[in-house]
């Protein structure tokens, strides 16, 4: 897949910055061993495996950023980070089950290794370690922006299989699903760090707004590698969201175009075997223009994401920040 020159937000040549060396990123990796080791049985075993398997961390360095660009590092950024990462973690594990995916960050997915029950189980876990967290007294209001997350994604989770294979889903569900199930979580990490950071109002909104753009970008973009990525580097199973029904942005955008609907409900009606189905209709979306596409509209939340950092101050985090979202664009995992 060809991927466009970039636009004026978005920077071509923007150099990839090594985020582990970011302050505070140590001791989170500690916190979560911590998590970890706390017991001594299968459970530890099973978180281990999901937590060591190769997380990108975007939502605790998320937390981190946000919070560093508008005050000072403090142990309380530290410990939302955590319970961000740990949200996370529980949400995929969750996510493995729903999706029936045996592949999750190029290792075998919880759930193809313990079992459904046990993976359920860890993920259940994992929540609530998050909530250990985060009952401390100080971050309560910490802890309802997190809720409310949780609860969005659940609510996305659930639209998202209510609408399996619906052809007919419009655009507008799509972006409401994608800002429940992904963005308002990333949304939460920018506004609890930016919180916690003691940010000002204003700064908050901002951080908020940052976040929601990525959140889209973000999705979008996982949406786009579906269809366009490796499975090596994506390091999930690729190709699987429209045979199981998974209706995402291109394939709404192609099926806009009346003859390509006609074409795809003709095929329905001909041909029995749905593989060959998906095959035909991937085909034709691959040629549609329909991915490019998509590719755009993930650049255009990413310039939104930029913009929405404008009154920050200058400082390191608020450039980290807006390199991260560079890195969003042309992430390939
Ligand atoms: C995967 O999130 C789930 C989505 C919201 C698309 P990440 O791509 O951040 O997952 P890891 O933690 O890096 O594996
Ligand atoms: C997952 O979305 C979002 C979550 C709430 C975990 P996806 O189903 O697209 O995530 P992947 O592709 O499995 O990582
Ligand atoms: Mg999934
Ligand atoms: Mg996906």
């Amino acid at each position: 897949m060809n991927i466009p020159a970039s636009t004026v937000c978005v920077e071509k040549d923007t150099h990839e910055i090594n985020f582990s060396n970011i302050q505070g990123r140590q001791q989170v990796e500690h916190e979560l061993q911590e998590v970890i080791t706390k017991r001594d049985s299968l459970i530890s075993e099973m978180c281990s495996h999901i937590i060591h398997s190769g997380g990108k961390r975007l939502r605790p360095l998320l937390v981190l950023l946000s919070g560093q660009s508008v005050g000072k590092m403090n142990k309380n950024l530290i410990k939302i980070a955590t319970a961000a990462e740990l949200i996370h973690t529980a949400s995929l594990a969750h996510d493995d089950i729903i999706d029936q995916s045996d592949t999750r960050r190029n290792k075998p997915a919880l759930n193809a290794v313990y079992g459904n029950d046990k993976a359920a189980l860890t993920g259940d876990y994992l929540f609530a370690e998050a909530f250990n967290i985060l009952a401390l007294p100080q971050l309560t209001p910490i802890m309802r922006i997190m809720v409310n997350a949780i609860q969005e994604m659940c609510d996305g989770e659930i639209n998202e299989g209510y609408d399996l294979f619906n052809w007919e889903v419009t655009e507008t569900a799509y972006f409401k699903r994608i800002y429940q199930k992904t963005g308002v979580l990333i949304a939460a990490c920018c506004e609890a760090g930016a919180i916690i950071g003691g940010g000002s109002e204003k700064q908050v909104e901002a951080l908020r707004h940052y976040g929601i753009n990525m959140g889209y970008a973000f999705q979008i973009i996982d949406d786009f590698l579906d269809f366009t990525g490796k499975q090596e580097k994506v390091g999930k199973p690729v190709g699987n969201d429209l045979c199981q029904g998974i209706i995402t942005l291109p394939v709404i955008r192609f099926l806009q175009n009346k003859n390509n609907k006609a074409k795809v409900q003709e095929m329905m009606v001909e041909t029995e075997n749905s593989a060959i189905v998906f095959e035909h209709i991937n085909h034709l979306l691959h040629h549609s223009g329909m991915l490019q596409n998509t590719f755009e509209c993930a650049r255009e939340y990413i310039c939104m994401a930029k913009e929405s950092l404008k009154c920050l101050p200058e400082s390191p985090y608020k450039h980290l920040l807006l390199n991260l979202a560079d890195q969003v664009i042309k992430r390939q995992n």
